[in-house]
C-alpha cells in the first residue's frame, strides 16, 4: 500500500555527516539510506550526462571504432561524479574515515559503476557501426538499461520514470506518479523529494530531471511530430520537468 503525499519533504542537498552524528539507530539509518539514494541518482546521472556529451562520436556514421570503451566511460563517469560531488570513486574504500559517504553507498556505488560498464560493452557492436547515424544509443537508453542491470542485483531498486515515459518499463508507480505530479509545478532543479512509506519501512527518493535546449530536439515541439528516436515529441520547453531518477530503499534489510 502506497502512502499518498500530503507533506514531501524537499531537501536541498547537503545533509552530509548526519549519520556519523549521534543520531538515534532509526534515524542514522534513513540518513545512510537518503545519502545513498542522493548519490546513486546522482551516478546515474552522470552516466547520462557521459554518454550526452559523447553523443556526436557516438553517432558519427563516417568512423567505425569508436574508442568509447567500458573504460573510457568509466574514466569518464567517475570524473563528472567527482565534479558533481566531490567524491572520488578510485579512493573510496581506501578513505574509511570519510564520513561523507555512508558505508552502504560505498557498497552500491561501484555496483552501479559495474551494471553501467557492462550496458556500454554490450553496446560496443552498436556504437562501433560505421554508416549509421543516430544508434538509440542516447542518455535514457543508457539510463532505463543500467538502472535495471543494478536494480536486478540488488536490495536497490533504481529507475528513470515520467509521467508518460516513451519507454513502458519507465511507467511511474503510484507513488512515483504523486511525487512527479507535485514536481511538475514546482521547477527548481535543486531539489528532490525523500519519504519514508510502507509505515517507516521504506525509503523513497526521487529527484527530478528537467529538459535542457539539447533534449528540445526529441522532446520538444512541434507536439506529436516524430522525432529522430521514433516516438511523437512531448511539445517539452527548456525547465520543463522531464521525468526523475527514483530510488527505493528497503530499510528492514534481510
Ligand atoms: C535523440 C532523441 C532524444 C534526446 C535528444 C533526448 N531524449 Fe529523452 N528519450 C528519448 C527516448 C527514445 C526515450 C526512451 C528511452 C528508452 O527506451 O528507455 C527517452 C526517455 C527519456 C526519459 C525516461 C522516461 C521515458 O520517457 O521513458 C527521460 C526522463 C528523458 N528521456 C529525458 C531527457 C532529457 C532530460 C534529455 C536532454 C538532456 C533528453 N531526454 C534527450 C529520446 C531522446
Amino acid at each position: 500500500m502506497v502512502r499518498r503525499l500530503w507533506f514531501p519533504i524537499i531537501l536541498l542537498g547537503l545533509t552530509l555527516g548526519v549519520w556519523s552524528a549521534q543520531a538515534s539507530p532509526p534515524e542514522r539509518l534513513r540518513a545512510e539510506a537518503e545519502e545513498t539514494a542522493r548519490l546513486l541518482a546522482k551516478l546515474l546521472q552522470a552516466g547520462r550526462l557521459v554518454i550526452e556529451q559523447n553523443q556526436p562520436l557516438i553517432d558519427d556514421p563516417h568512423k567505425g571504432e569508436k574508442g568509447f570503451t567500458p573504460d573510457v566511460f568509466d574514466q569518464q563517469l567517475r570524473e563528472e561524479f567527482r565534479k558533481k560531488t566531490d567524491i572520488d570513486l578510485n579512493t573510496l574504500s581506501a578513505k574509511q574515515t570519510d564520513f561523507a559517504v555512508p558505508p552502504l553507498a560505498r557498497e552500491l556505488l561501484p555496483a552501479l559503476i559495474e551494471a553501467s560498464r557492462e550496458v556500454v560493452r554490450d553496446a560496443q557492436v552498436v556504437i562501433n557501426q560505421r554508416g549509421i547515424g543516430y544508434k538509440n544509443f542516447i542518455p535514457a537508453t543508457y539510463g532505463s538499461q543500467a538502472a535495471a542491470r543494478f536494480s536486478k542485483r540488488s536490495h536497490v531498486r533504481l529507475k528513470q520514470t515520467a509521467l508518460t515515459p516513451r519507454n513502458p518499463k519507465n511507467e511511474p508507480d503510484e507513488y512515483e506518479s504523486s511525487v512527479l505530479r507535485w514536481l511538475a509545478d514546482r521547477p527548481n532543479s535543486e531539489a528532490y523529494v525523500s519519504e519514508l512509506t510502507e509505515s517507516g519501512r521504506t525509503l523513497r527518493v526521487i529527484m527530478p530531471i528537467y529538459y535542457m535546449r539539447e533534449c528540445l530536439a526529441c522532446h520538444g515541439e512541434p507536439k506529436g511530430e516524430w522525432d529522430i528516436s521514433g516516438y511523437p515529441r512531448e511539445g517539452a520547453h527548456e525547465g520543463d520537468l522531464a521525468g526523475a531518477i527514483s530510488v527505493r530503499i528497503p530499510l528492514d534489510r534481510p
